[in-house]
């Protein structure tokens, strides 16, 4: 069986390689993404591989039942940039709903860290030889406030994490959970409590800009706001204005809501035209990953085995991960 799979990186190919062998299937790999332009690529495919930033638009859509694609297999969790409406069900989609809870919650302790012991700026000096510890000055994690929003897979864990670190954990989550060592509380006393906040919620249209002026507003002056889930729940221009009135302790952020133009790409020949990422990326106390929080070998392990699964169990009848309007 063959199976179209756009958006193809080196990180992706030999998990998907070996999982595909075993189950007889061979994915033909494209390194472009899939759009209006690309989608005769799945011609002859008996279903296609795509992830976060592949347009499966009404037009796409279209040409996909007419070439008798019979999947789409998503190799994430969200399905945003899947026109669910218009396809109708006329071709069932599967994703992976979880893949590393933990590659995600680490990588946000990793980027607090890196960020308030100034590591990232200790790597650069050493490696010109400079052994000034001046600006190096950072602070202790335990015995802080963390406030946590949204304690489901990602967050979970993330708590653990701050546990060990000894701090306080406050949480705010539309449907809370018993967790020990957990008080939850409204997002106004979660603000205006914690040193340290982490979103792990779903971008929805309530959380939509969650973090905005009004929310900075509410929160210490040396807050770290961390978020690895979805660059929308952050007005980014709210973020950037107080962070250049010292009015924030600092940002950590691993999605960014323009993203999709540039992350997971080679800009560094470019002009980048966005004043408020670059602007940001220029801050001290700001920390830009692009979107890099699930890639661990353990995540990228899990999402070609259950991608495979989702596959082979389609055609056993027995469909799983299947995504619904
Ligand atoms: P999950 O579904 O296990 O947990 C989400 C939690 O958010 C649940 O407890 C839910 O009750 C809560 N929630 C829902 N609506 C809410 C609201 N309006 N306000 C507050 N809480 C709300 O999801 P999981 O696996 O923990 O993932 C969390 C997010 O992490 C995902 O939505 C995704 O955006 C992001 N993500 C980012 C990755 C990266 O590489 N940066 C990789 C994987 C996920």
């Amino acid at each position: 069986m063959k199976v179209a799979f756009f958006d193809a990186k080196p990180y992706d190919k030999p998990s998907f390689e070996a999982y595909g062998e075993k189950a007889g299937i061979r994915f033909k790999f494209y390194e472009t993404k899939l759009n209006e332009d690309t989608v005769a690529l799945a011609h002859g495919c008996e279903g296609i591989c795509v992830f976060v930033n592949d347009e499966v638009t009404a037009p796409v859509i279209d040409r996909l039942v007419e070439a008798g694609c019979r999947f789409i297999a998503l190799r994430c969790a969200g399905y945003n940039n899947v026109d669910l409406a218009y396809l109708a069900e006329r071709i069932p989609v599967f994703h992976v709903p979880a893949y590393s809870p933990h590659s995600v919650a680490e990588h946000a302790m990793a980027m607090l860290l890196t960020s308030i012991r100034r590591i990232h700026k200790a790597y650069i000096r050493t490696r010109d030889f400079n052994f000034s510890l001046n600006g190096m000055t950072g602070f202790d994690l335990h015995g802080k406030t963390v406030g946590v929003v949204g304690t489901g897979k990602i967050g979970r864990c993330f708590v653990d994490i701050c546990r060990g670190f000894g701090m306080r954990v406050l949480a705010y989550d539309k449907y809370p959970a018993d967790l020990q060592g957990v008080t939850y509380v409204d997002t106004d006393t979660l603000f205006r409590e914690s040193d340290v906040i982490s979103l792990h919620c779903p971008l929805t249209k309530e959380t939509y800009h969650m973090i905005d002026d009004a929310a900075i507003k509410k929160m210490k002056r040396r807050a770290m706001i961390i978020n690895t889930s979805r660059g929308a729940l952050i007005d980014a221009a709210a973020l950037l204005t107080a962070i250049k009135e010292r009015r924030i302790g600092g940002a950590c952020l691993d999605v960014y809501e323009e993203e999709s133009e540039f992350f997971f790409e080679d800009f560094s020949n470019h002009i980048v035209e966005d004043d408020i990422l670059t602007r940001l990326i220029s801050m001290p106390n700001v920390i830009v990953t692009s979107h890099q929080a699930f890639l661990t070998e353990e995540a990228l392990d899990n999402i070609a085995e259950t991608t495979v699964q989702n596959i082979l169990a389609f055609f056993d009848g027995a469909p799983q991960n299947v995504v619904k309007k």
